[in-house]
């Protein structure tokens, strides 16, 4: 029956929804759509052709170009790679100026739209995690099971900084804080599809919990509405 569900993640940046949704796909062999990869690959090329961010046309044809070639890999580990055709982008995507200009680039509503429709053509056979921040909303209100992450934001500025230091980039906890704050606000208040907890989720706060713990209680969820 797993086969043919489709499970949302939703949360704010840095609320651990990408890695709880990356191993969950991982362990119970479900396809993960990370939509944040698909934006910041919109805006990773639209940096790279120096698109201005108020040229509509030019950044919905990356936006198509990115739904029709973007492939996410699942490795051993769970570790994920993105590629647009050949090109390993993983790292790109992850980098500073990306995570300026996303959230911009992600409440232009033309762009939203191409994004949308590449990811419900992703998972038109079910048996997929979605994780982002309008997947139960906006792109699957029908979706099996819908979750929201939530974790206070001193927290996820913790989680954030620990993160980028693992990496090797430096950072003042300050600058973090900033970003997230910054991303939080255009992430909610934009017209087109703003970070909301959708009708019918489960909101799990993981401030108190490990990442263990959190994956716990979603399958415990889906093991719920398999018996149902
Ligand atoms: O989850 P992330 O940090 O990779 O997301 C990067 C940005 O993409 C985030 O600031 C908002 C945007 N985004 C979005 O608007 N809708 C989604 N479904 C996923 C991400």
């Amino acid at each position: 029956m797993i086969e043919g569900m489709v499970i949302t993640i939703d949360g704010p940046a840095a609320s651990g929804k990408s890695t709880v949704a990356r191993l969950l796909a991982y362990e119970m062999g479900l396809q993960l759509i990370d939509s944040g990869a698909m934006y910041r690959a919109v805006t990773l090329l639209a940096l790279e052709q120096g698109v201005d961010i108020s040229d509509t046309q030019r950044l919905v044809s990356i936006a198509k170009f990115v739904g029709n070639n973007l492939r996410a890999r699942m490795e051993e580990g769970a570790r994920v790679k993105i590629f647009i055709d050949d090109r390993d982008i993983t790292e790109e995507i992850r980098g500073a100026a990306v995570g300026k200009f996303v959230s911009p680039v992600s409440a232009i509503p033309e762009v939203r739209i191409q994004m949308v429709e590449a990811q419900r053509s992703i998972a038109k056979g079910g048996g997929v995690i979605a994780e982002g921040r309008d997947m139960g909303s906006t792109v699957f209100p029908d979706a099996s099971l819908k979750i929201f992450l939530n974790a206070a934001e001193e927290e996820r500025v913790r989680r954030r900084y620990v993160e980028l230091l693992e990496k090797g980039k430096k950072v003042s906890i300050d600058d973090v804080k900033k970003e997230i704050e910054i991303r939080d606000f255009i992430d909610s208040s934009r017209s087109a599809s703003p970070l909301r907890i959708p009708d019918g989720a489960i909101v799990i706060d993981t401030t108190d919990m490990s990442v263990e713990e959190v994956i716990f209680s979603i399958k415990d969820l889906i093991t719920g509405i398999c018996h149902t």
